[in-house]
């Protein structure tokens, strides 16, 4: 079992949303792999691919870094990402919604009466460009996790987060405002490991990795 040169890296979440169907689609495309438990990696035994269990959070910034040449997370990371990496592939689960949402019981009940306010988010930067649009000046405080709780803290009036069945809103007394951004999860490449040399080994695995998805999610449409 080890990484080599012959092999495209592709980093998926290790433990949370997305987990279950990317291993779920991965499988379902014929690809043999031990599962992640402890592992950070594992390497399959029919296809020349690594799999690298890692956080969510990391996954744009690994595929820009070219630390893996791909990647599969949610296109609300890829909006938030500090370099460019190019999407690929919508992979149609995952879907979800960046939320404002508010206490249950704010008197605020449109995203314009939050000029002036502080807003806790994980997305600063798609958050910063909504609210720049509508010309709404807002203060953003960056948290990387339980924001949902930022309002009951006192941290914030209001707060940009995913929602996906809507439990986490409804266990924190918070109610959606207003939709940022629809998300599902994606296929992402680095820019440049795979556009150097259109014949290189990298490119052709890629195009049959590329052919068992697209035949797995038209498929399932
Ligand atoms: C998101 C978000 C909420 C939750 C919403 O976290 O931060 O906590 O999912 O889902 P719900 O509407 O079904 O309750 P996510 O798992 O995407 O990422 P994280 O674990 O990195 O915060
Ligand atoms: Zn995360
Ligand atoms: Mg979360």
């Amino acid at each position: 079992l080890q990484l080599d040169g012959e092999q495209i890296k592709l980093a998926i979440q290790k433990d949370g949303r997305l987990t279950e169907a990317t291993l779920q689609l991965l499988r379902t495309a014929g690809l043999q792999f031990e599962s992640a438990k402890q592992r950070l990696f594992s390497v399959c035994r029919n296809f020349p691919l690594a799999i690298l269990y890692v956080r969510d959070d990391d996954i744009p910034e690994y595929v820009a870094d070219g630390v893996a040449d791909l990647g599969i997370v949610g296109q609300n990371l890829v909006r938030e990402a500090e370099r460019p990496v190019e999407e690929l592939l919508p992979l149609n689960y995952g879907h979800c919604t960046l939320m404002v949402a508010v206490p249950r019981e704010s008197h605020i009940q449109a995203v314009e009466q939050l000029a002036g306010c502080k807003i806790a988010t994980s997305y600063p930067v798609t958050t910063r460009q909504f609210f720049q649009e509508r010309g709404i000046n807002v203060d953003i405080t960056t948290i990387s996790g339980s924001v949902e709780l930022a309002p009951t803290l006192g941290v914030s009036t209001a707060i940009v987060d995913l929602v996906s069945s809507g439990s986490s809103l409804k266990l924190n007394d918070l109610v959606p405002l207003e939709s940022v951004l629809q998300s599902q999860a994606a296929l992402i490449a680095n820019p440049t490991t795979f556009k150097d040399e259109q014949k290189s080994i990298k490119s052709i695995i890629l195009n049959r990795l590329l052919m068992r998805l697209n035949g797995v999610i038209n498929a399932r449409s």
